[in-house]
């Protein structure tokens, strides 16, 4: 069974008309999480997503007015889940993201921190990758990374990142990233653990098409406890979850969840 985040989390669920609008109210927001992160930390971490929806988001913060409102040069970039494949293959997070936002802004190149999904062994990416993260956010032994804000995605199957349903990843209390054989995809992931999506200050779901309806509903619903899909297992301790749809996807949501939820 996959653990329920414990505490409290704020829930906040807005639907725009179409993909466009997705993506200016995921702007908006990704800009004011980084305007708060520097007024509070002095600089602004940020886990990217993967997956095709985020690149209409990539696009308009590596555009003005975004490109000149984020801090950038005081952005640390991660990444939420990788593939097992070189930077440049086709399916590579890192390069989505490089080719549609991270190579048009001001962004020191040793502040960007990519997953190796080359390396041959992916449990020994996934181990470096927690390094780095120990190493970056500055953590002592067994401490939680609390990213700023998380960027995630959505499979219709209620993937998020490379968690997967049944998924053994799904019961990692205390690594903060690993790589599971991904039965779904025939393949390897690397991915961030719960534990480390759960401690973020803010996650926010972009949701695009109808084909997430049925389990955008199942995630949303109330008191689904244990038997959500991994997306539902999000809810950062103290954090903000902003789940981010088209109304596409959230066609069948009775009405929007607002408020606090408790899990
Ligand atoms: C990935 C993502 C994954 C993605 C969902 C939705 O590496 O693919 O981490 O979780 O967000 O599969 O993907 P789309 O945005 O392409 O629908």
């Amino acid at each position: 069974m996959s653990p329920l985040p414990s505490g409290e989390s704020s829930v906040e669920v807005v639907v725009t008309p179409d993909p466009e609008g997705l993506a200016e109210a995921a702007a908006e927001r990704f800009s004011k999480a980084a305007e708060k992160a520097l007024a509070g930390s002095g600089r602004f971490t940020v886990a990217l997503a993967g997956g095709s929806t985020p690149k209409g988001l990539y696009a308009l913060l590596a555009s003005e007015p975004y490109r000149s409102r984020v801090p950038w040069p005081r952005a640390r970039v991660f990444w939420g889940d990788e593939r097992c494949v070189p930077p440049t293959h086709g399916d590579s997070n890192y390069r989505m993201a490089e080719e549609t936002l991270l190579r048009r802004l001001p962004i020191p190149r040793e502040q960007i921190y990519r997953i190796r999904g080359e390396d041959p062994d992916p449990d020994r990416a996934a181990a470096e990758y927690e390094q780095v993260l120990k190493t970056v956010f500055g953590l002592r032994p067994a401490a939680l990374p609390r990213f700023d804000l998380i960027l995630l995605g959505m499979g219709a199957d209620g993937h998020t990142a490379s968690l997967f349903p049944r998924s053994p990843a799904l019961r990692e209390v205390s690594r903060l990233a690993v790589a599971p054989y991904v039965e779904q995809v025939g393949g390897y992931r690397i991915t961030l653990t719960l534990p480390v999506l759960n401690h973020a200050a803010c996650v926010m779901f972009l949701v695009s098409g109808q084909e997430k309806a049925a389990t955008l509903r199942s995630v949303l619903a109330p008191g689904a406890g244990h038997d959500r899909p991994p997306a539902g297992l999000v809810a950062p301790q103290g954090g903000v979850v902003v789940w981010l749809a088209d109304r596409a996807a959230a066609r069948l949501l009775q009405d929007p969840v607002r408020g606090k939820a408790q899990s």
